[in-house]
This record gives C-alpha cells, sequence and structure tokens, in this order.
C-alpha cells in the first residue's frame, strides 16, 4: 500500500476564497469567530492562488508564485476553490413519502406543521439499518453538492425510544465522518397520541415528557437541542421550558423561530442565548433589533484549544440568523429577510433545511445562488453565509473558511468564477469536494 503523501500542494486555482479570519476586517464588522457575515475582505480571496494541504487541515494559502515545495502537487486546472458549505439546518433521519403534500401545496393549500406526524409514522416504522442507508445517502448527495460539514435533527420518532434511537444512529454517522453535529428535536410537533382527546395526555404532559425523560435519553448523543415554536407546534412558554432544560444537560440551544408568522421564537431565541434562530420569515422590527443586538456577543473558546476538534463553546456568542431560501420557496413564503438582517447587523447563515415537508433538496449551492438572485445578497455575503455563517451558528472554528489550521474542506467548482453560483444557477458547477483533505466527491 503507498502511503498518503504528507502534504500537498494545490495549485491552478483561479479563485481561492479563504474566507480566513485572521484576515477579518474590523470596518466591515464584528470581530467574534464569524466576523461580518456582509463581504469578504481584500486577502480573503486570492486570484491565481495555492493552497498546502497537511494531515487534513490547510498548512500554507498564497499566490501560487510563493507555493513552497510539498510531497506532492496537484493542478486544479484554473478552478475557484471555497472553503466547502456549512449546513447548519438539516432534517435527514425519516423515511415515507410527502409528494402529494407538496404537490397539493403547490395547487393552493398552505403549509402547516401537521405534515410532521406523517414522517413520524413512516420513521417509527422504519429499521434502524434503512435509517442508516437512508441517512447516509442523503449525506453524501449533500457532500456531491459542496457540503463538508452537515448538522441534522432528531424530530420525527417523538416517542423517548424513537427519539433515542435517531440520536444514536446520527452520532454513529458523525462517529463515521458522515455528519458533523446532531441536534434533538423533540418538540417538534406534540404527537398523535396527545393530542388530550378521550382521556389521553395534551400538550403539556408531553412538553413534561420532552424536557425529562426524553431529554434525558437522548442528551449523551447530541450537542444542540431544539423547539418548534410555532403556532401549531410549541408556544414560547413550552419552548422556553424545554430549552432551558437543554441548556441544564449541558447542549447547546437552537430555535426555529418566525416561520408562519411572529410566533415569538426569535425573542425567545435572543433571550435565551440560542446559538441560531431558524426560518425568521416574518420578523417584527423589534426580532431584527435583538438578533442584532446579539451579533457583538464574543464567542468562548471551549478547553480544547484553538482548534481541537473544531468545537467552540454553545453557551455564549451571536444568535445567528438563519435563512432557509429553498423552504421558503417550497412552502411559497414570502423570503426571509435576509438583506434587512444583514443591513441591521445581524449574523445570518445560510442552509438547506432538507427535509421531507418544507425543503426536499440538499443543494447548498442553490440556496446560495437562491440568496443572491432573490433574497439580494451579494455573492461574498452569500458565500460567506453559507459557510463562516453557518459554523458560527453551529459554533466551529474549524470549518467555514480555509485560514491556516481549518479542517481542509474545499469545495473544488467546475468553473474559474465563483459568481457562475448564481449566473448559471442550477448548473453543475462542483468538480470536486474534500473533507479533511480527503475527496468525498
Ligand atoms: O424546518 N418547521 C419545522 N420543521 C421542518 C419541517 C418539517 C416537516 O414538515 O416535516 C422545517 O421546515
Amino acid at each position: 500500500m503507498t502511503a498518503a503523501p504528507a502534504s500537498t500542494l494545490l495549485t491552478g486555482i483561479s479563485e481561492l476564497w479563504t474566507l480566513d479570519p485572521a484576515l477579518d476586517d474590523p470596518a466591515l464588522g464584528d470581530p467574534a469567530l464569524g466576523g461580518t457575515a456582509r463581504a469578504a475582505s481584500d486577502g480573503q480571496i486570492i486570484r491565481d492562488a495555492a493552497l498546502v494541504i497537511e494531515d487534513g487541515r490547510v498548512a500554507w494559502t498564497g499566490p501560487a508564485a510563493q507555493a513552497p515545495d510539498a510531497d506532492a502537487r496537484e493542478d486544479l486546472g484554473g478552478r475557484a476553490v471555497l472553503p466547502g458549505w456549512v449546513d447548519s439546518h438539516s432534517h435527514l433521519i425519516f423515511d415515507g413519502d410527502r409528494s402529494a403534500e407538496f404537490e397539493a401545496r403547490m395547487a393552493g393549500e398552505a403549509y402547516a406543521a401537521g405534515g410532521i406526524q406523517v414522517t413520524t409514522d413512516a420513521t417509527r416504522a422504519a429499521a434502524d439499518e434503512r435509517l442508516l442507508e437512508l441517512v447516509t445517502a442523503r449525506a453524501r448527495a449533500a457532500a456531491a453538492g459542496g457540503t463538508t460539514c452537515l448538522e441534522t435533527k432528531t424530530g420525527y420518532g417523538l416517542t423517548v425510544a424513537e427519539e433515542q434511537r435517531a440520536a444514536r444512529l446520527a452520532a454513529r454517522l458523525v462517529a463515521d465522518g458522515v455528519l458533523d453535529e446532531v441536534t434533538f428535536l423533540g418538540a417538534h410537533l406534540v404527537p398523535a397520541e396527545f393530542d388530550g382527546q378521550d382521556g389521553r395526555p395534551g400538550a403539556a404532559e408531553y412538553v413534561d415528557l420532552v424536557a425529562g425523560e426524553m431529554l434525558e435519553a437522548v442528551a449523551p448523543h447530541v450537542r444542540w437541542i431544539d423547539v418548534f415554536c410555532e403556532t401549531g407546534a410549541f408556544t414560547p412558554e413550552q419552548s422556553a421550558r424545554v430549552l432551558r432544560a437543554g441548556a441544564a444537560a449541558g447542549l447547546g440551544l437552537r430555535v426555529h423561530g418566525n416561520q408562519l408568522g411572529e410566533s415569538g421564537g426569535v425573542a425567545l431565541a435572543c433571550e435565551l442565548g440560542a446559538a441560531s434562530v431558524d426560518h425568521v420569515n416574518f420578523l417584527a422590527a423589534s426580532d431584527v433589533d435583538a438578533l442584532a443586538a446579539t451579533a457583538e456577543r464574543p464567542v468562548q473558546q471551549d478547553g480544547s484549544g484553538r482548534w481541537g476538534d473544531g468545537r467552540l463553546a454553545v453557551d455564549a456568542g451571536p444568535t445567528v440568523a438563519t435563512v432557509l431560501p429553498a423552504c421558503d420557496l417550497s412552502t411559497r413564503a414570502p423570503l426571509a429577510p435576509a438583506r434587512r438582517l444583514l443591513n441591521a447587523g445581524a449574523q445570518i447563515a445560510i442552509a438547506s433545511n432538507c427535509n421531507p415537508g418544507t425543503s426536499y433538496t440538499s443543494s447548498m449551492s442553490f440556496c446560495v445562488g437562491t440568496a443572491v438572485l432573490q433574497m439580494r445578497l451579494s455573492l461574498a455575503e452569500a458565500i460567506r453565509a453559507a459557510t463562516r455563517g453557518g459554523a458560527l451558528a453551529l459554533r466551529r472554528a474549524d470549518a467555514g473558511h480555509l485560514g491556516v489550521g481549518a479542517r481542509a474542506d474545499l469545495h473544488v467548482l467546475d468553473t474559474p468564477h465563483a459568481i457562475d453560483l448564481a449566473y448559471r444557477p442550477g448548473m453543475p458547477l462542483t468538480h470536486r469536494v474534500l473533507r479533511a483533505g480527503e475527496r468525498v466527491a
């Protein structure tokens, strides 16, 4: 067997988007880990560039003319290179089919959370091996589109045993390098058996279960807890109860908020110091102000040093407003006001929200193109939100950029110009994908 070269020099890079935090321009925004989501400063995009990978990490970046020697070298043929996408919001652990629901929506029906029960029924009926295969195939499809850091959630089990099973299977895929982060979403929907009818327990009892026995069973397998704070799902009070219990169990907080209306989810997320509030379609001025006010909260290092496993403390830092362009299109919702959020100084991320109900795509390139074309972000803002923004939302220092020391997660485009992501939407623009220096697509 031939040993892998200790170091590899990649040349022939037309545009290298390092988005290196060390080069953040303070004039562009905040100096927290994520830096501003607004733009890339000079030096964060290098033309005619080269990059050295060593032991799965970025060891050097700069102009090709100044590249150091390495054990091996490869010419990428004049292509643009980005950090791999960081997809901070997906729901990949499911079985079943909801294409008819989508078709009915396109014929005029509104999205309501009730479809979650349909997926829950199908997911409960799936064997472990089938779920592992389905999630792995979905994660590989995401990687084939340039995603190199991927979060996913439980939330289609909704019993103690089923939520624990989903979390355990997902944690196994994290250990295998297929996924990166797992979130407990027992508070996704009050399941049918808690409908409060005919002597059956109701929503209050379900919240007790999620915040108690279910959390205890799931917590060892996950890093995050999330709630769907929305009419038809959980009230702000119920959501707060679940999130506070999660924080007490050492989990970081995430919120599905303000998707279908001004649900109070954004205010709650900011108040409790959640790392992210996702959807954010319906925002009052006070919601935008609250998000912007969190943007300067410093991100804390965890005990593992600058890089370590890349994880930062989950209990401090900005509440990132995560916009989900594919979901907005698929539900015909008003697009989340990403431009307004950036103008106000909030931190934003772009994620796929891949799930069978509202957004059945893991294509971050599609989301980035849509953010430019429809949400009026610049290319640099959109790329940054889909890389550094997602990493900030997941409190990862090692992903979302190609600064020295970062995990060597590279998205090599099949074009010299990254602007093609918006200029040629829907075209197959991914040439190859590396995760920790290894080719995954
Ligand atoms: O993020 N909004 C809640 N959860 C998912 C949808 C889940 C479903 O409809 O199956 C979302 O859009």
